[in-house]
């Protein structure tokens, strides 16, 4: 009797759950019921979607899948030695992804790969323990196709101790809310203004920078456009092309004018239009502008040039796709920089050490050099040296010849 009784529950229920993925509406978003989530662009802004996916703003957190790790796991490029009886090894078991640590050949402990950043030039991991997330001590670095010390950790000192703070998340995921206990047994998640605490709920976490962290909240945009097909002006939604240069600059370097000025409020709160200046506070031990790093500050750079300085429209959207990578010639760039410098006066030494094509496709290499990084260093396995981070500083200048 009980038995059929239960059957007929669970039928009940199988039932109800299959009515209910039906229904177009069932999705709901862990930043709330404004937001339709990115999956539902996809019906009306194809373009956008397919380039978006394969950016490194839609990968800036990634599960930490095989399909999506960078690093080797196969037999001697997954070593790590700390010291002769210290190692730490990269290990596949049963699909999942670990960092062992291994002393005097035995294992101490493993370390799951939880959650990836970043998938350009390098990728840094971590994992989850009761709702803090700590980095993992070894790192992937594409410059040198392998395996070495996360940023500034030791390459004589396994630690796998440092948490990782929720601003990583701040600036590469769309969402992530913090879980605060209010009794010992149940638990609230809030998202206030402060990012107050490191106590976070994984399962509010949205991986990479979606459709919805540029653009703001969209449901009401997509069911006014669901309701009304014919309508072809957007509605509810902020257009950029209305914004002004400060409000659409202020939408990028919500994320890249580094990470030193005192917080007001979230980054995850922010929505275009909005000004930073609610958001930041400038910090006065920042206002040592001749050390503005190549890494995460973008902003910073620009701003020290005369193309930003002096032009009424730069911003980075003169330059960059939002919707997809940056572009892997120059060309592209050259004919950007051309829109505003139809002549250049190179002098004759200038103009001797390179061909008039050359210098026609190339003002990047010249006027945009790549700098190293001062606040990205690493170490390889047995390997003392430091290896600096590079990347093209956005202070567009005249600098001294540089060796092609
Ligand atoms: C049912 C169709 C539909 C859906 C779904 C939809 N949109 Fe739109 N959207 C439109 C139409 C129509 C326009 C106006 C024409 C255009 O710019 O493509 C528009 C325009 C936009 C614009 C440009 C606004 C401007 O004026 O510059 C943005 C940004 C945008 N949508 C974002 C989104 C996002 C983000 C989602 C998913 C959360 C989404 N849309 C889902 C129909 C839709
Ligand atoms: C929520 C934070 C956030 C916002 C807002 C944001 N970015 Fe980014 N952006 C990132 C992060 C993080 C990365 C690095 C992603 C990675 O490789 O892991 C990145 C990478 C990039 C890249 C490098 C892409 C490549 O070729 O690999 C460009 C260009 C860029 N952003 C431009 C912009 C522009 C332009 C805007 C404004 C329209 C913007 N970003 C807004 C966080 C943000
Ligand atoms: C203020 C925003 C911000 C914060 C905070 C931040 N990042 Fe980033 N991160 C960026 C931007 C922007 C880039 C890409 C361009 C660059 O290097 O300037 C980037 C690049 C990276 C990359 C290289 C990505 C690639 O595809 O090559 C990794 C890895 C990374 N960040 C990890 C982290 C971790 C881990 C944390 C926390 C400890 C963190 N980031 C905190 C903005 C941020
Ligand atoms: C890094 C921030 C960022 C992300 C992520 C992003 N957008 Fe945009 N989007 C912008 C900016 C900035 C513009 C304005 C571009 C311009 O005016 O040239 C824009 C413009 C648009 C437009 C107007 C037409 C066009 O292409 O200029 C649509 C539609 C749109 N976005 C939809 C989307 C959808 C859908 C997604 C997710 C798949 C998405 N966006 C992800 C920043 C972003
Ligand atoms: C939106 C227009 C615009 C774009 C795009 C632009 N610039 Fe400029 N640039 C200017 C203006 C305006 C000045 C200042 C000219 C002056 O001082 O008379 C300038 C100045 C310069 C200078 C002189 C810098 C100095 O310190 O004396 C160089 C070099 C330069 N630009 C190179 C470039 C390169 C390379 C690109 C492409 C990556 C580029 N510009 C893109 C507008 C632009
Ligand atoms: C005058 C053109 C120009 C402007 C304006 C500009 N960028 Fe860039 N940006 C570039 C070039 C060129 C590169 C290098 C691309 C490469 O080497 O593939 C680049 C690279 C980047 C990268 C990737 C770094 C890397 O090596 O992966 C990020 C992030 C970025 N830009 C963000 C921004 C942001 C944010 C703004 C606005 C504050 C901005 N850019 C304005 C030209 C520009
Ligand atoms: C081989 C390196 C090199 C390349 C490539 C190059 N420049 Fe220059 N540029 C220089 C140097 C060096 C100077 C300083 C004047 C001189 O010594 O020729 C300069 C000066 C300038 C100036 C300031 C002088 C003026 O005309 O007002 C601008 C603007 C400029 N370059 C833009 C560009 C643009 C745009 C491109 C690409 C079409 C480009 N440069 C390609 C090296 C280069």
């Amino acid at each position: 009797m009980k038995k059929a009784y239960i059957l007929f529950i669970i039928f009940v229920w199988g039932v109800f759950l299959t009515s209910c993925k039906n229904e177009s509406d069932d999705y709901t978003d862990p930043r709330g019921t404004d937001y339709a989530g990115s999956e539902s662009c996809i019906q009306c802004h194809q373009k956008q979607h397919e380039t978006a996916i394969h950016s490194s703003h839609y990968k800036a957190s990634l599960p930490a899948t095989k399909e999506n790790i960078l690093g080797h796991f196969e037999n001697g490029k997954n070593i790590f030695v700390y010291d002769k009886n210290t190692k730490v090894v990269m290990e596949e078991r049963n699909d999942s992804l670990y960092q062992v640590l291994y002393k005097n050949g035995k294992e101490i402990k493993a370390y799951p790969f939880d959650v990836l950043f970043g998938a350009k030039h390098a990728q840094t991991s971590g994992y989850w323990k009761n709702h803090y997330f700590y980095e993992l001590p070894v790192s992937y670095y594409k410059s040198i196709n392998n395996w070495a010390t996360s940023p500034n950790y030791s390459a004589t000192k396994p630690d796998f101790n440092r948490k990782i703070l929720k601003e990583c998340f701040a600036c590469h995921s769309s969402n992530i809310a913090s879980k605060y206990v209010t009794t010992s047994s149940s638990e609230t998640y809030t998202f206030m203004g402060m990012e107050v605490d490191d106590f976070m709920s994984k399962n509010t976490l949205i991986y990479g920078i979606d459709c919805e962290r540029c653009h703001g909240p969209a449901k009401t945009h997509v069911q006014t456009h669901l309701k009304f097909p014919d309508l072809k002006k957007a509605q509810n939604m902020v257009s950029f092309r209305n914004l002004n240069r400060q409000q659409r600059i202020d939408a990028c370097a919500l994320c890249h004018s580094g990470n030193d000025k005192s917080k007001l409020k979230s980054r995850f709160q922010f929505k275009p239009g909005e000004s930073l200046s609610d958001y930041f506070q400038e910090n006065p031990r920042s206002k040592d502008t001749l050390n503005y790093d190549v890494h995460g500050n973008q902003l910073g750079l620009l701003s020290q040039s005369k193309c930003f300085q002096k032009s009424q429209t730069m911003d980075c959207i003169t330059c960059h796709n939002p919707h997809q990578d940056t572009p892997q010639n120059h060309i592209t760039y050259s004919k950007i920089c051309m829109s505003c410098h139809q002549s250049t006066k190179h002098t004759a030494i200038t103009l001797k050490t390179i061909s008039k094509s050359g210098l026609a496709n190339n003002c990047v290499e010249c006027h945009m050099p790549k700098q190293d990084s001062k606040a990205i260093r690493f170490q390889q396995s047995n390997n003392p040296a430091i290896n600096s981070y590079s990347l093209r500083t956005h202070k567009i200048a005249v600098y001294p010849a540089t060796k092609n």
